[in-house]
């Protein structure tokens, strides 16, 4: 890259050191909300803003993959008024933001389990894929009602009954076969994923995808995550040295 280019984009680490694929816990929303006073439903919907910054953000960055972390498995346990509001978010989402996706060339994804939602839901899920499709510019994937342990544990059953039926063969089993059977198996593995809020853990997100990833943990909530929080969280991959490891090539030499 031009040096040119990398003054006039400051912050933006340069080509090679950008992740292709990140992956974000978009966490923090109910602190956001109580902060102010409010109910956790406008945390939520002010994270939904979030999301659509970020979501336009990203390809400027240099990035073709963003995945997003929408509902857990786990989030069912919350308050049922709460979850019907959660489970309102991508009708909110869709509704004001689809059909810019669609034109500006961002192919959704939805993953997570279709059990447990509603037929309408599921029905608006499987519509902002098929109208995206085709799309190859950027790639938005959602995770909802996701968790990997659930994801891995599904893939597991789906190999286990293919040998039962003499489909396939123990043998055959490898990491890339593995791969394949998640419900990220059309997903590059992502290269950063990122965690505001100041909570430092993945919660069940992509456990074997994250295998090489970095994590980057930030001190703001999601409802305030802007382009500056990314460029940020770019910054300090940039400065990581991912060796997925192997040594660094300068210490070959002194291995001997
Ligand atoms: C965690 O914050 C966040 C969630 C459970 C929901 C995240 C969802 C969005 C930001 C919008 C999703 C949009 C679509 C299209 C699915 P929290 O409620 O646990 O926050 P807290 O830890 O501060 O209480």
């Amino acid at each position: 890259m031009a040096a040119a280019e990398i003054s006039s984009n400051a912050g933006v680490p340069q080509d090679g050191a950008r992740p292709l694929h990140v992956a974000v816990v978009m966490d923090g929303n109910g602190r956001w909300a109580k902060q102010r006073g409010l109910p956790r439903p406008l945390g939520h919907r002010a994270g939904v803003e979030a999301l659509r910054r970020t979501v336009s953000a990203a390809p400027k960055l240099g990035i073709g993959w963003l995945t997003v972390f929408g509902f857990s498995t786990e989030n069912w346990s919350r308050p049922a008024a709460e979850v019907a509001e959660l489970m309102a978010l991508p009708k909110r989402y869709f509704e004001s933001d689809l059909a810019r996706l669609e034109r500006e060339g961002v192919r959704v994804r939805v993953i997570g389990r279709r059990e447990g939602l509603s037929d309408e839901l599921v029905r608006l899920l499987e519509d902002a894929q098929a109208r995206t499709a085709h799309n190859t510019v950027f790639n938005l994937n959602i995770a909802f009602n996701y968790g990997s342990q659930t994801d891995i544990a599904d893939a597991a059953r789906r190999f286990a009954e293919d040998v039962a039926a003499g489909r396939r063969q123990p043998s055959e089993m490898n990491e890339a076969v593995f791969a394949g059977l998640l419900a990220t198996a059309d997903s590059p593995p992502p290269d950063l994923i990122v965690r505001p809020s100041g909570e430092q853990r993945l919660s069940n997100f992509l456990l074997w995808e994250a295998a090489y990833a970095e994590l980057v943990f930030q001190d703001v909530l999601w409802p305030d995550y802007g382009q500056e929080h990314l460029e940020a969280a770019l910054a300090e991959f940039a400065a990581r040295d991912r060796r997925y490891g192997a040594i660094a090539s300068d210490d070959v030499l002194a291995a001997g």
